[in-house]
């Protein structure tokens, strides 16, 4: 009787055990179901790059406008642009800015810091009237986004900037707000 009591509590704590183990196993994610998590990540951030891209042609004009001579690879020749000396000048302008911010490919723009960042940037770039350089607004009058134009694109950065914190914070991405 004894004995038998023994075995009883030895199955029932065995029996436990591989039941503990295999609910242990089930949550936690196999590298395929771990792959699966990622992609469907993946796949929102995509969409919700797409819907940002979106978004972003109602600003666009206004900065084709002021900054895509320099920030893309839709340069247009300027008029001064054979003056003697002028020409290197303005290559390497246009050089420096597109590596530091490109607007060529739509959102997400290309750049070295991450795109919170960059939004952050570029408010601040606009709000302080740095952008685009002076040299630039001396040849073209009115390149400086003012007034309704500014108050159009902050309140497409700051749309963008929230979207994409809800987005990080949902998905315990790390990120840096500016
Ligand atoms: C004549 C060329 C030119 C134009 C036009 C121009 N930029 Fe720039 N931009 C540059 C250069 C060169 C740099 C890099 C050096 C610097 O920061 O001064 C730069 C840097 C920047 C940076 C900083 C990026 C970083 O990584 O720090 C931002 C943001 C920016 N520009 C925004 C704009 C915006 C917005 C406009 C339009 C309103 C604009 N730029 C128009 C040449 C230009």
């Amino acid at each position: 009787m004894f004995l038998h009591k023994k075995t009883l509590v030895m199955t029932t704590l065995i029996m436990s055990l591989f039941v503990m183990v295999q609910v242990g196993n089930s949550s936690k994610p196999t590298g395929e179901v771990k792959a699966i998590i990622v992609d469907s990540v993946q796949i929102e951030q995509d969409l919700l790059f797409a819907q940002i891209n979106k978004s972003f042609e109602s600003v666009k004009p206004i900065l084709e406008n002021s900054c895509y001579d320099c920030h893309s690879a839709m340069t247009k020749e300027p008029w001064y642009f054979n003056l003697p000396g002028i020409n290197g000048l303005i290559i390497a302008h246009i050089e420096d800015g597109r590596r530091h911010l490109d607007f060529t490919d739509g959102f997400p723009f290309k750049s070295k810091e991450p795109i919170l960042e960059i939004l952050h940037e570029l408010k601040e770039e606009v709000e302080e009237g740095e952008m685009p350089i002076l040299g630039y607004r001396i040849f073209h009058w009115g390149s400086l986004i003012e007034g309704e134009q500014q108050d159009v694109l902050f309140e497409w950065i700051s749309e963008t900037e929230t979207a994409l914190t809800q987005f990080y914070k949902k998905h315990n991405i790390p990120y840096k707000s500016e």
